[in-house]
């Protein structure tokens, strides 16, 4: 039957206090498909409900679905559209898996270049934080999937994630780390995600200030609130700080059943015990079923409000009736991924950045290649709950030998890069391969016409990189690649920022993150010119010392403290506050076409036309950028804020105006006492291609 939203409320009512629980605390999936499960109450027709990771694809035991690039990649684009469209296909791919909910997208604001989860996440700016997140969110509740924006706040570091406390000024907060969480419930997220860690004092999971006065309060979110897996730390302070369901849920002995593994001897804190060695960044796997028996015992105490069960419970129905969960004739979604492998490739290929470029790229059809790398014969993925199984897998030099007319030459030069993974890593039969050796790596790049050399880091989530620096000897591999190869092109396959010390010795560099399942295609494209490079940098590169999170208070903090002293100054923001100069600044991204800024002009105070052109003899992509820079920066200001930027495509010889549309967030700042306050005008909006080659300046 069809139930109205007027039903959820008679529905509630008919439920007892046992079934009630039943709906707010995960349970074991029968089917064993769902990363969190609800077993629903028959007697009254209410269904199950499934919940799936990830944000960069769906992970259902058996199902493969399309593992698209790291978010990171997709907000290289600065084309939220691409967004929109990979939360809607993940959405589609979600439901014909027979999941309603789709743990993603991370949105959390990239911090420190070292976060482990880096790759899941889009960006150091809020406003181009908050644009994906909305387009994100739209794309997968599309699909009558709930979307699950996470982790709700200020989960910026994997390295005690489940214990630290972040201690940061409500202004920092406000301006820089809740905006793509209100962009996410603006665009009608229907559950939020709580992050495992404390900020100002208390755990996420029960921070009344943060989850229900500013959330559901200011924000008025009306969806379910869910907890990170084992994130709820309590029954009666979470309940009433505004948690509405805890997962997994599962009592301590389904524990064993759930992860499937012998019940260990002594009461290990985390389940993995110490075959993982992310058992710092890990939660306490046996605080869990706070919201099961233990909540029964404290409504029935009055420990917790009969109305805010009823509130929860609601929260949940309403969202279930929201997805058509009720209705019999649930539309039966193809599991096709129709057009998803396309797309897929499009993002990844769209987000690599080209940082670097003497003229050797785009490459011509039948040069000879010699691929380099440790990984060139694997897909490039983070580790952690947004691991998956992908449908279509093209690895690095798949993909380039099936473009390429000429000779190519793959050589891994060094070993495999060792990697964290939550499922237990497909240990590659190495044995099968002779042990790689430099000098083939470098014998084979000095009788190609062109090296190409891929590069990696191995991010993943519970842990956070101990610097940045390439790992695995790839550095030196780089170098002695070049001294041999006068086209030496580097391709770094990364989670973030990474120090790059032989940038000068090559003769391209391109960011392509984690390209996801499409690898070989999509670096393929971009290197023979099929696809111009248009993506542009989300995040600062810098030498790790010029970063702003020099000392361990600030982090990954001291005695369970972080502290956040940075304030607004995250990324550029940073750079242009003090005179360390970034080595490439965000924004940053070269295309093989040119573009010439003829002009700009404000509209009205929220837009600008710019007029550019492609003076260059091929197709190009070009990011417009439009930054605020208030008169009255203080020295805790930053001197300028991404307002707004527009992504374009412009035929060779071609010129068009586009809009740039600025952000409200801007030109706004938030004062402990006062609330929202507009900063004080004149403004210079500054249009260009980064945060550091401004072409025009326009006064507001
Ligand atoms: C993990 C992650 C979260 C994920 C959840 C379920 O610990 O923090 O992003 O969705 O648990 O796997």
């Amino acid at each position: 039957m069809a139930i109205a939203k007027a039903d959820v409320e008679s529905l509630v009512e008919e439920l007892t206090l046992e079934e009630k629980i039943q709906l707010v605390h995960g349970a074991v999936d029968p089917e064993g498909t769902a990363t969190g499960y609800l077993p629903g109450v028959e007697r009254l027709g209410i269904p199950e409900l499934r919940l799936a990771d990830g944000p960069l694809g769906v992970r259902v035991n058996g199902a493969p679905a399309t593992l698209f690039p790291a978010s990171i990649a997709l907000a290289s684009t600065f084309d939220p559209e691409l967004a929109r469209e990979q939360g809607t296909a993940m959405g589609r791919e979600a439901k014909a898996r027979d999941q309603d909910a789709l743990l993603g997208p991370g949105l959390n604001l990239i911090r420190v270049p070292h976060c482990g989860r880096n790759f899941e996440y889009y960006s150091e700016d809020p406003v181009l934080t908050a644009a994906f997140a909305g387009a994100s969110v739209e794309g997968i509740q599309s699909a009558d999937v709930i979307a699950t924006p996470k982790h709700y706040v200020a989960n910026n570091q994997e390295l005690y994630r489940a214990s630290v406390n972040v201690n940061v000024s409500e202004r920092a907060l406000r301006e820089c780390y809740l905006p793509g969480f209100e962009a996410a419930v603006d665009a009608g997220a229907g559950s939020i995600m709580t992050a495992y860690n404390s900020v100002n004092g208390s755990f996420m999971s029960e921070n009344r200030p943060l989850v229900t006065d500013v959330l559901k309060g200011e924000w008025g979110f009306d969806g379910y609130v869910v907890s990170d897996w084992f994130g709820a730390v309590s029954t009666v302070s979470s309940a009433n700080g505004g948690l509405d369901l805890e997962m997994p849920g599962v009592s301590r002995d389904e524990l064993w059943e759930m992860f499937d593994i012998e019940p260990p001897e002594d009461d290990d804190d985390t389940v993995f015990g110490e075959t993982k060695d992310v058992s710092d960044g890990m939660p306490d796997m046996t605080n869990t079923g706070n919201f099961a028996e233990p909540l029964r015992e404290a409504v029935e105490r009055g420990d917790v409000p009969r109305a805010r069960l009823d509130d929860m419970v609601t929260r949940i129905l309403r969202q279930m009736e929201r997805i058509g969960a009720f209705d019999e004739d649930r539309s039966e979604v193809s599991a096709e991924d129709d057009g998803h492998r396309e797309l897929a490739e499009t993002i990844a290929a769209r987000g690599a950045v080209l940082l670097e470029n003497d003229g050797v790229l785009p490459l011509a059809d039948d040069v000879d290649i010699a691929v380099i790398g440790p990984g060139v014969e694997e897909i490039s993925t983070g580790g952690g709950s947004s691991e998956m199984d992908a449908l279509h897998e093209v690895p690095t030099a798949t993909g380039i030998d099936a473009r390429a007319n000429g000779t190519v030459t793959v050589k891994r030069g060094v070993p495999p890069i060792e990697k964290v993974s939550f499922f237990g890593g497909d240990d590659e039969d190495d044995d099968q391969q002779p042990e790689p050796t430099l000098d083939d790596a470098v014998s084979a790049a000095a009788d190609a016409d062109i090296a190409v050399v891929v590069v990696e880091d191995a991010a993943a989530e519970a842990v956070d990189r101990d610097d940045l620096t390439l790992p695995g000897g790839q550095n030196e591999l780089v170098e002695d690649v070049a001294a041999v190869n006068d086209n030496t092109v580097v391709v770094v396959q990364s989670s973030g920022p990474v120090e790059l010390p032989w940038r000068d010795d090559v003769s391209a560099i391109l960011e392509s993150w984690y390209p996801g399942q499409a690898d070989g295609d999509a670096l393929a494209a971009v290197l023979f010119g099929d696809a111009d490079p248009s993506g542009r940098l989300p995040v600062t590169f810098a030498n790790e010392d010029d970063y702003p999170v020099t000392d361990d208070a600030t982090f990954p903090g001291t005695d369970g403290e972080v502290q956040y002293d940075e304030g607004l100054l995250v990324g550029y923001r940073y750079f242009d506050a003090t005179d360390a100069d970034p080595v490439y600044p965000f924004g940053h991204g070269l295309s093989y076409a040119a573009f010439e800024y003829r002009d700009a002009e404000l509209v009205d105070d929220r837009r600008v036309e710019v007029t550019i052109e492609n003076v260059s003899d091929r197709t190009g992509r070009d990011v417009v950028q439009a930054y605020v820079r208030p008169s009255n920066a203080s020295d805790d200001r930053p001197v300028r804020e991404l307002g707004g930027f527009t992504a374009v495509e412009l035929p060779a010889g071609e010129t068009v105006t586009v809009d740039v549309d600025l952000d409200d967030l801007a030109f706004s700042a938030y004062d402990e006492t006062a609330g929202w306050t507009a900063l004080e005008g004149p403004f210079t909006i500054e249009i260009g291609r980064s945060a550091r080659d401004i072409e025009f300046e326009v006064t507001l």
